[in-house]
């Protein structure tokens, strides 16, 4: 069955980025021009998940409108000769159809994807995280739709950390998949080895995570996710945790629905969630960006040998 919806849950309260996510959600602060979730939304539309089911909390408003035609402010650009930015915005509009569901109180991501049942029905699915940006240029989700075409079940997209950073994310035991079993599965150079998964643990304490594998924001889930979530008892931080359902699925038999694997992603990947890792982002894509790069890398090129590290704290 192809693969054509796409949840992204952005109902977070987004506390590590207050005050600036009072009022705007984390998803759209801007990266150099672009907020995080058109990035998400372009990338889940050429992936071929053209219909996209967001998951919003007080903030809908600004986030559908983000996709919307903007018919006076088009007018105004039109009228100016601004072609390149009047095509900017008409651009947004026509990557998928956009639907929207309120999740009205913060009770975790697993919760929150739960949300998306009525609407997905009985098809699997993709979820995209926006705190999780993957660079257009070395795409996974194609990469992991084949494998779940492959080998049924659900699938999450894994990278590698260092033992310091694992009890960030959700972690998991992970045994190498028989390449025989993925013959001929064309994926770029960035999606690189399959791996069957069991074990999983959210945040890990340092020390105990199962491996040094780590769960990122991209996932092609099974429907079976739906009964999971429903029977997935608060967890850690006493939220419904996607990783505890997504361990429900890996120890289910593949006839139920079952079976999942990761698909370990080495591309190039910039994390938003936190500040500095937003902060570091953002100079990442200024430096690469087609009109500023050049500018921005001469100044920071000047600006870096100034640096000092004696901030008190
Ligand atoms: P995070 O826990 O990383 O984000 O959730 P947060 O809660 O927005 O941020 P902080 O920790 O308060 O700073 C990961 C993703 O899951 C969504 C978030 O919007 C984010 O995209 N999420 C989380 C929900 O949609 N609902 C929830 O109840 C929790």
């Amino acid at each position: 069955m192809a693969i054509t919806k796409a949840v992204i849950p952005a109902a977070g309260l987004g506390t590590r980025f207050l005050p600036a996510t009072k009022a705007v959600p984390k998803e759209l602060l801007p990266l150099v021009d672009t907020p995080a979730l058109e990035y998400v939304v372009r990338e889940a539309s050429l992936a071929g998940l053209r219909d996209v089911l967001m998951i919003t909390g007080k903030t809908k408003g600004a986030m559908l409108d983000h996709f919307d035609r903007l018919w006076d402010l088009e007018a105004v650009l039109e009228q100016k000769g601004d072609i390149k930015r009047l095509q900017a915005i008409q651009d947004s509009a026509k990557l998928a159809t956009i639907h929207a569901t309120r999740q009205h109180a913060p009770r975790g991501l697993g919760h929150a994807v739960s949300l998306a049942r009525k609407h997905i029905g009985d098809e699997p699915f993709a979820v995209l995280l926006g705190d999780d940006l993957i660079d257009p240029r070395d795409p996974v989700l194609p990469t992991m739709i084949q494998v779940r075409q492959r080998l049924g079940g659900s699938v999450v997209a894994l990278i590698r950390v260092p033992p310091e950073e694992i009890s960030l994310y959700g972690s998991a035991s992970a045994q190498l998949v028989d390449p025989a079993l993925l013959a001929g599965l064309a994926g770029p150079e960035s999606s690189g080895a399959v791996f069957q998964l069991s074990d999983l643990v959210e945040k890990p304490d340092p020390g105990s995570a199962p491996s040094d594998l780590a769960i990122i924001g991209r996932y092609i889930l099974d429907p079976v996710i739906f009964d999971a979530l429903e029977h997935t008892e608060p967890g850690r931080g006493g939220e419904i945790q996607l990783t505890d359902a997504l361990g429900d699925l890996a120890s289910r038999p593949a006839s139920q629905g079952g079976g999942l694997h990761g698909v370990l992603f080495t591309g190039r990947r910039y994390d938003t969630g936190n500040r500095l890792s937003y902060l570091k982002a953002v100079v990442q894509l200024a430096a690469d960006h087609p009109d500023l790069g050049k500018d921005f890398s001469r100044w920071l090129l000047e600006f870096v040998p100034q640096l000092t590290l004696d901030h008190d704290g």
